[in-house]
């Protein structure tokens, strides 16, 4: 850890990066008119002043934007990484140096460094606490539980936390209000679907250069970001195959148009994988066994632990890395199966993640939580909530007129019919 000229505690990866992360900090921020909206009001209204805030995101351009208009809403906030592999260092050093904002983290870092970075920014003793994954809560609630006094509420950004964090509300655990920002519809019907498909092929293609035209490309899991993959694969001309383990989604798979098998069938067939369950060990032994050679594997699931590594590993008689972000393991068999992005969050790990004009909604949303839980955490029980409906459709409306797009009104007669039930045929 260190300190910058401006007193700033930090742990970055080079100071001399900050010019280049401004730029790209910048850039986002053209892209993201709803947060442009709420720092304004922020601004003038100061509702987050004073408040300490600890924040385990993904050290983004996009985050970057969020981490100004909290602190332009009033918040003392610090940041840390989310996944050790999706710090952008340069928006990491802008932070630092040009907004005065504290940040622990470095793209590829141990996950002892991933820890003490979490625990840095737990040492900052927050009232408001926002993650994703849940790692910075999960610390909090066993190793650091002396600083769980002054927390007041926290936000979750995405699905795997949301999980974890249900699981300790339901154990009882939990000892303070969250915010489930991921079940706001403006934040997984576009982010996970729209914004991880398009950035997981993008993190693809930055990776291997690989044509995906003509290619069989096979997605695990069809929920919201498994869809959002699946339909620009198909874009891309690929054919795509779908696994899953609800007959649901698997029907929906089905009629979408995709060919929906077992994964070891499709694991015989694909040219390239890719993770985006949330569960563990989708990838495992059987299914490198029968891969074709060359087989690209990547997850843009939330951890590392759906491909199972370790089995690859053992099985593997030697590996190299061939490309940034590709490791080509070697079978005995001669095969070789490249792994990309040691399984993390691909598109995050070779590519930028999402583009800001989707994060702009689910930041949006983050924005709007911390603030509605600074006003009403004293009502509020230690559980997990959903985003209330009002700030949700907020942010929808506000994306909406910030791309100029009118909709229409119900009429009052309109609204008189679908409220009654007495009019029939
Ligand atoms: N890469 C990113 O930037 C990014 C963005 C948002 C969410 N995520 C993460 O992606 C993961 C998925 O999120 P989501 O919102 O799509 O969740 P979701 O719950 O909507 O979908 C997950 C799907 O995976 C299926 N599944 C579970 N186990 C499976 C298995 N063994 N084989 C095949 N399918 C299986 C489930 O039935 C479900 O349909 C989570 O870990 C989430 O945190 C990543």
């Amino acid at each position: 850890m260190s300190t910058t000229p401006m007193q700033v505690r930090c742990d970055v990866k080079n100071p001399d990066l900050a010019e280049l992360g401004k730029k790209r900090i910048d850039w986002a921020n053209q892209s993201m008119n709803v947060m442009q909206i709420i720092r304004k009001d922020f601004i003038k209204n100061q509702p987050l002043k004073g408040v300490r805030i600890s924040a385990c995101l993904h050290v983004t351009a996009e985050t970057a934007n969020l981490a100004i208009c909290l602190r332009d809403g009033g918040a003392d906030v610090v940041l840390c990484a989310s996944n050790p592999l999706s710090t952008q260092d340069d928006v990491a050093a802008s932070l630092v140096r040009d907004y005065n904002i504290p940040v622990f983290a470095i793209k590829g870092e141990d996950n002892d460094t991933y820890y003490q970075h979490i625990l840095a920014a737990i040492d900052h003793r927050p009232q408001i606490t926002m993650d994703d994954g849940a790692d910075l809560v999960s610390i909090l609630h066993t190793k650091r539980t002396d600083m769980l006094e002054d927390v007041i509420g926290g936000t979750e950004e995405t699905t795997t936390g949301v999980i974890r964090l249900r699981a300790m509300a339901k154990e009882g655990v939990l000892r303070y209000p969250i915010i489930a920002v991921n079940d706001a519809d403006t934040k997984h019907l576009f982010d996970n679907r729209y914004g991880t498909g398009q950035s997981t092929i993008d993190g693809i293609i930055r990776a291997t250069n690989f044509l995906l035209a003509g290619s069989k490309f096979v997605v695990a899991g069809y929920g919201w970001c498994g869809r959002g993959l699946a339909s620009r694969a198909r874009g891309a001309g690929a054919e795509v195959i779908v696994t899953e383990v609800d007959p649901t989604k698997a029907l929906e798979a089905v009629m979408d148009g995709f060919r929906v098998m077992s994964m070891i069938e499709a694991a015989r067939m694909g040219d390239v994988f890719c993770t985006v369950t949330g569960n563990k060990n989708v990838l495992t032994k059987e299914h490198f066994e029968v891969m074709k050679n060359g087989a690209i594997i990547a997850n843009s699931g939330h951890f590392n632990v759906e491909i199972d590594i370790p089995s690859l590993e053992k099985m593997a008689s030697s590996k190299r890395m061939t490309r940034n972000f590709v490791e080509e393991y070697s079978m005995r068999d001669g095969r070789k199966i490249n792994l990309l992005g040691e399984g993390r969050l691909i598109n995050l790990a070779s590519a930028e993640g999402h583009p800001p004009s989707v994060m702009d909604m689910s930041f949006a949303d983050q924005a709007f939580s911390v603030e509605y839980m600074v006003k009403n955490h004293a009502r509020l029980e230690k559980t997990v909530y959903t985003v209330p409906a009002e700030l949700d459709k907020r942010v929808a409306k506000l994306k909406l007129e910030s791309m100029g797009i009118k909709i229409d009104r119900l009429t009052p007669e309109q609204e008189e019919y679908l409220g009654g039930w007495a009019e029939g045929t």
